[in-house]
Formats: structure tokens, sequence, C-alpha cells
């Protein structure tokens, strides 16, 4: 199967790298554009099907892929280009599954394809769903070529076009900071739903936007930092903030424990997961956790293969590691505690 990946530019020569780690099979063909975000859409081929590959992905896990989609027919941009995709999705498209139509080009066609696309599709009795799509026309336009493919929505590893997500500012908190971003797509990546959780430590928490996104999940949240937080996010009556280090929170001990731990501390990796590591003892069963690694530069791939592995040890089940669009010379990790001690 060949299929479209994407990847930040920045990392782009560690993807084949890890590809080949887990999938011999895997042959990178070429880059097809640079996005002016600095992301790269390339072609590969692997002898598995997308949904064996999405799933090596999320297990291994490899981290520096962010959007895949399965190329099944190569298309000429022709004037009845939109007809013959639609030809082409009819006899993919699963009639009781919503649908999306996503685009990418590297600039030769607009929106416009996409919407007639959609429109026709709609008109053949397909229902569309613009937000949550189960499954989803991808085409990606790279000069005079298309490659279309149809597929379920998580064989893409992500929902959003690409991988790059867009949310809203809005909120009664207002915008605090892009990190909030960070850990709204990392519960989506991850697939963590944090409704009927009810504790949460927040680890590195200035300027407060993940303490916002946990606390706007009605989760009461301890928020630790020796930087103040934003005034609005400490007046939500959830949010409980300590001006002090995750170390010493820890030694004060105040005898809480939690259900979920977020770590985003500006710290180096190994001492950022030995403090999750301890932070387990104060976490419940079934807990869930987010941190992020911040990679230095000329990290090695072995730093964060270390990273996984003393996380693992010290009593954390992975539940997936990747470099997400929000993140820049870091990785997200999340992770669940079983509290066997
Ligand atoms: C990238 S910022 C966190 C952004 C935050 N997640 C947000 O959403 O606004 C990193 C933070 O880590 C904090 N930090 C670094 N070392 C720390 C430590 N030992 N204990 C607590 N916070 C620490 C820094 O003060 C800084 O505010």
């Amino acid at each position: 199967m060949e299929f479209i990946f994407t990847c930040s530019e920045a990392h782009f020569k560690l993807i084949a790298y890890e590809f080949e780690l887990y999938d011999d099979s895997f042959k990178f063909k070429k880059v097809l554009f640079t996005g002016n975000d600095g992301s790269f859409t390339a072609l590969a081929e692997s002898a598995l099907t997308v949904a064996e590959l999405a799933h090596l992905i999320k297990v291994s896990p490899i981290i520096f892929v962010r959007h895949i989609h399965a190329v099944d027919e190569v298309f000429e941009v022709v004037d009845n280009f939109c007809d013959l995709v639609c030809v082409a999705a009819e006899k993919r498209l699963e009639r009781f599954l919503s649908f999306g139509v996503q685009l990418r080009t590297d600039g030769k066609l607009g929106g416009a394809a996409a919407k007639e696309i959609s429109q026709k599709l709609t008109n053949l009795g397909f229902e569309q769903d613009m937000k949550n799509c189960q499954q989803v026309v991808s085409l990606t336009v790279s000069g005079n070529k298309v490659f279309f493919g149809v597929g379920k929505v998580s064989d893409n590893l992500s929902k959003w076009k690409g991988g790059m997500p867009f949310y809203s500012t809005g909120s009664e908190f207002g915008f605090v900071s892009r990190a909030e971003y960070k850990l709204k797509e990392a519960l989506e990546c991850f697939d963590i739903d944090l409704s009927g959780r009810k504790d949460a430590i927040d680890l590195g928490a200035a300027p407060g936007g993940w303490t916002k996104v946990l606390a706007e999940a009605g989760i009461n949240t301890i928020a630790v930092d020796p930087h103040l937080i934003d005034k609005d996010i400490m007046k939500n009556p959830l949010v409980n903030y300590r001006r002090t280090t995750a170390e010493q929170y820890l030694a004060d001990d105040d005898g809480k424990s939690f259900d979920v731990i977020t770590n985003d501390m500006k710290m180096d990796t190994t001492d950022s997961v030995a403090l999750t590591v301890v932070y387990r003892r104060r976490l419940t069963s079934g807990a869930v956790g987010v941190m992020t690694l911040k990679l230095a530069d000329g990290f090695s791939y072995k730093e964060i293969q270390k990273a996984i592995g003393n996380l693992t040890d010290g009593g954390y089940k992975i539940l997936g590691a990747r470099q997400l669009y929000h993140n820049r010379s870091e990785i997200t990790i999340a992770f669940s505690s079983k509290n066997e001690k």
C-alpha cells in the first residue's frame, strides 16, 4: 500500500529511522510538499494495510508521524476530477457512517473542490459530518497528481486534516497560552476522556493553559509552579494554585491523591520522568497522565526510549507518545497508573 504521512520538517530525518525500526516493509518515496507551518507531507509504502499501520504507530509507538492516509488511487488534475473522485469514493465509502472530505494541496486546488465533492457525495445519499465524521475522503494534491484514499478516521491518527488541529480561543476564562492547545490535542490524540475525573495535579502550570483545560473539564486542579499563573485562571473556584516547585510540593505532602496528573515542566527529560514516577504514589488506581518531554538540540532517540522505559518500569502503562502539531521541540506522552506497587 502507498500512503501519505505528515510530520514536522525538523524531525523528518527520524521518521524513516522510526518506521524501519518497527516495519521492515517500510519504503520512503518522496516529500510532496512543505506547509507554511513547516510540516512535511510525504509519500511512502508499506506491505501493511492502513489499519495495521495505524495500530503499529500507536502501540510501538512511532512518535514523529502525525497523520496518515492510504492512497487507493492516483488521479490527474483534469476538468472532471471531482466527478472521478466521487465515483471512486462512492465505491469505497460505507453507507451507514458519516463522511468528511479533507483536501490538502501544494497550491493548485482550493477548498472549492472539497466543497464540490462533499456536495456531490451528499446528493448521492451519504451523510456528511464536518466536525466528527467517521470516515474520510482524503485528497493530497501535489503538482498535477491527486493522491486519493478513503478510510476510517481512527486509521488516520488524527481527525484533523494533515494532523493539524484548529481550536477556538473562546471560553469563560479567555485565552491563556498556546500551551492549552497541546493538552487539548493530547487528550484527543490519545483518546483520554476526562469526564468523571475529580482531582488533578498540574506540574509546571504557569501561565495556566493546562490548568484551564482541566478546570473547564470540571476537575479540581492543584496548579504547581514557582511562577504565577494567569489571574483569571486563579479565580476559578476549581483551581488551587501553589507557588512552589513540584519537588517541594511532594515533600510537603498534603495527603491529597489525584486521578489526573499533568507535567509540562521545563526540565531535563530524565529528571522530569523521575519526578513523574515518584508522583505515582499520590495517584489513584487508573489515574491518567499527560507529560511533555522537552528535547534538547541534538537529542538522541535513545533518550526518548529510555524515558518511556523509565515510565513503564516506574509502574505506568504507556497509552501513546507523539510529536503533536502543537509541540515544538518536545514530544507528548500519555500514560495511566495501575498502582501495583
Ligand atoms: C512550558 S511552561 C508550562 C506551560 C503550562 N503547561 C501552560 O499550559 O501554561 C513550563 C513551566 O515549568 C515550570 N517549572 C520548571 N521547573 C519546575 C519545577 N521544578 N516545579 C514546578 N514547575 C517547574 C516553569 O516555571 C514554567 O512555568
